[in-house]
């Protein structure tokens, strides 16, 4: 039968993909460019050496920005507080372009690199499922006859010489890293011991904030919707339009001035805590602008609604079910609260921070008459004095019952 295989062109997926062949699959290479630093050339030339059929390389970047990255800004999409879900978010995106190129091969498999520990194997699968409800997934991690062979990368080296697999060029880092054009992870190797400290030379997309400009970067964030619609940086004049220019413009801005950096233990699906260290400069500069709009437009009460769907949303996309009907509806419940999501934070990029400086709005529910302190507004002070009294009803019974009858 005929098999896509999730293709990087390291040592990994170079070996699953000749030991799907010696298991009589054809192989299709599948690398998705979802704005990894890669060179999709020579991972091309590797594949089709190896003996794959072809390989295929989608350039899905936009479609990753604007249906994947924008719901879940509208969504202040954060895993557990902290991990924008750079990994999670381009999961299902990944999967979908994967499905199609399944479809139009006529494949019967798919295939993967992911082991059979993480989140990613979830993800890619539930996704794979969801779209095409007959495909079948070969998950050489978890297949017997693959782990108990290739038990250490001494294996996977051996098995890369045995077969004339060239091996990586560049030595591989002490660590297991994931990229795409809103983050990068590293998780495993030196860094499984949570105490260790990430070395400076890790981080690829951030600048240490120590060493950032001294002059801070102005930016104006205009949101429509509660999706980003344009960014006009003050410096250099310059305004982006392109949801994906303008992605990649922050992510230029966040990394210079080392936005984005978090090193966190995290609980992964399946059921244990591994610890991650993730850049995410762009996503972490229009979150921080987007939950600014909010506040400014969204009703109070529907934002604490809303709250407990971001958090729904959150995990429901780090635990794989993007296409389920359970997101679906999350996502269309928080696209409904942004219609009045729009306008124009100000904030100020500094040395891995990101200050808020102003934001305005055409629908915002802030009255500056109603709240100032120097002009009443169409407001009476005397009801403020019946709410605080009618508020304290319960607290001052509260008192009263239990100090005339506490228990002794
Ligand atoms: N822990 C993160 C997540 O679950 C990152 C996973 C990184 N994946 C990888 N294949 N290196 O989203
Ligand atoms: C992996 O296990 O392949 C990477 C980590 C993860 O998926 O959580």
């Amino acid at each position: 039968g005929r098999v896509i295989l999730a293709y990087s062109g390291g040592l990994d997926t170079s070996c699953i993909l000749v030991w799907l062949l010696e298991q009589g699959y054809e192989v299709v290479a599948f690398l998705a460019d979802v704005g990894q630093d890669e060179n999709f050339e020579e991972a091309k030339k590797k594949a089709q050496k190896l003996g794959a059929i072809k390989m295929v390389v989608p350039d899905v970047r936009k479609e990753f920005v604007e249906e994947f990255i924008w719901p879940s800004i509208q969504a202040n999409g954060v895993y557990e507080d902290r991990y924008p879900m750079g990994t999670a978010l381009a999961r299902p995106c990944i999967a979908r372009a994967m499905i199609k190129v399944a479809k139009e091969e006529g494949a019967k498999y798919i295939s993967h690199g992911a082991t059979g520990k993480g989140n990613d194997q979830i993800r890619f699968e539930l996704s794979a499922y969801a779209l095409h409800s007959g495909i079948e997934v070969i998950s050489p991690w978890r297949l017997p006859e693959f782990y108990n062979r290739f038990a250490g990368r001494n294996d996977l080296f051996q098995y890369a010489k045995e077969k004339g697999i060239p091996l990586p060029v560049t030595p591989k880092s002490p660590w297991s890293m994931d990229a795409n054009l809103m983050h990068i992870s590293y998780e495993s190797g030196i860094l499984e011991d949570p105490m260790t400290q990430a070395p400076e030379d890790l981080y690829q997309m951030t600048t240490d904030p120590l060493t950032a400009p001294d002059k801070p970067t102005i930016l104006d964030i205009e949101f429509k919707n509660g999706t980003p619609v344009s960014v006009y940086n003050h410096e250099d004049k310059t305004k982006k339009t392109d949801a994906l220019d303008l992605f990649l413009h922050c992510n230029e801005i966040g990394g210079k001035n080392g936005i984005g950096r978090i090193d966190i233990v995290e609980n992964r699906f399946i059921g244990m805590k591994s610890r991650g260290i993730y850049e995410t400069p762009g996503g972490e500069i229009l979150l921080a602008a987007h939950i600014d709009l909010e506040v400014f437009t969204l009703d109070r009460e529907v934002r604490k609604i809303k709250r407990d769907l971001d958090a729904k949303f959150a995990e429901q996309v780090y635990r794989g079910f993007w296409f389920s009907p359970e997101c679906e509806f999350t996502r269309d419940c928080i696209s409904s609260s942004q219609k009045y999501v729009d306008g124009t934070v100000t904030l100020k990029i500094y040395k891995g921070h990101v200050y808020i400086l102003g934001r305005k709005s055409p629908y915002s529910l802030y009255n500056e008459e109603l709240v100032s302190m120097n002009v009443q507004g169409d407001y009476d002070p005397i009801d403020a004095g019946g709410f605080i009294k009618i508020n304290a009803l319960r607290l001052r019974e509260y008192q009263r019952l239990r100090t005339e009858s506490d228990k002794q």
